[in-house]
């Protein structure tokens, strides 16, 4: 395989669809990361290139009703296996047993995090080789204002040497996904006529008003700069 940085400047004059094509005869253990939001466009697009795509989803525990309802109307839709990764409860019994349920609200998002949605993660990706997100740059001009079209991910590499992690939609902007997501008439997640154009988890998430930046409704009460949950940690880095 080139080097990283090669692919990267090669990746990064391709569409998100070329991306993915592109990495999907790269690697043989590759998957999709699915949150049940916009990125439902990576879903179409890999259902559209592999007649076996792996898709997986960090069921936290604490996703919004609609979404749960979601996840399966893209399964449905798609007929393809979503993977349901949820959290150890060895871990996430005694948390809430000490801190409740809301803990972050006192003190940040980071252990509620860590045991709902990285500990998961950790396990989804033990056996890839590379993974797929729908990280755009315009999601946050905190933390996402440079990530590529590919980079090594060495926070969560497992049994391979490199872990990849593709981002085919940086450089698209959330009018593009939208204008895709209706063009090719995909089903989208009902909070998005709610006005949410974030979606994570429900205690977490809130509709944002015109004009404010999307990434504003999320964990609200903590400073721009630490709206990252982890899953992307190379982002601060
Ligand atoms: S987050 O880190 O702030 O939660 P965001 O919601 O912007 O991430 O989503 C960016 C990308 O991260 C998604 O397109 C998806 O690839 C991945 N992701 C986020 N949340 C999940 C989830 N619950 N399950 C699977 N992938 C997720
Ligand atoms: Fe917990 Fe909120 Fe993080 Fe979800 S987004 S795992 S509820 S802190």
């Amino acid at each position: 395989m080139t080097n990283i940085h090669d692919l990267q400047l090669e990746l990064s004059a391709l569409s998100p669809r070329d991306i993915l094509k592109r990495a999907l005869s790269s690697h043989e253990h590759i998957a999709v990361s699915f949150s049940g939001a916009e990125d439902v466009v990576l879903v179409d697009m890999i259902c559209k290139l592999s007649d076996k795509p792996t898709i997986f989803t960090l069921d936290t525990g604490r996703l919004h009703p609609e979404t749960y309802q979601y996840l399966d109307t893209v399964r449905k839709h798609y007929n393809v296996p979503i993977q349901i990764f949820t959290p150890d409860h060895q871990k996430l019994q005694p948390f809430v047993a000490e801190k409740g349920l809301f803990s972050f609200y006192q003190d940040g998002h980071g252990e509620c995090c860590g045991i709902r949605k990285i500990e998961p993660l950790k396990r989804a990706l033990s056996n890839l080789d590379a993974w797929v997100t729908g990280q755009r740059k315009d999601q946050s001009p905190d933390t996402r204002a440079s990530i590529p079209a590919v980079q090594a991910d060495p926070a969560f590499q497992g049994k391979a040497e490199v872990l990849y992690k593709y981002n085919p939609l940086a450089n698209w902007s959330s009018e593009e996904v939208w204008n895709y997501i209706r063009m090719m008439e995909i089903p989208f997640n009902p909070l998005h006529t709610k006005g949410f154009k974030s979606i994570g988890c429900e205690p977490c998430t809130k509709p944002t008003l015109p004009n404010q930046h999307e990434r504003e409704g999320r964990w609200w009460w903590e400073e721009a700069t630490k709206k990252e949950c982890g899953l992307h940690s190379g982002n601060n880095a």
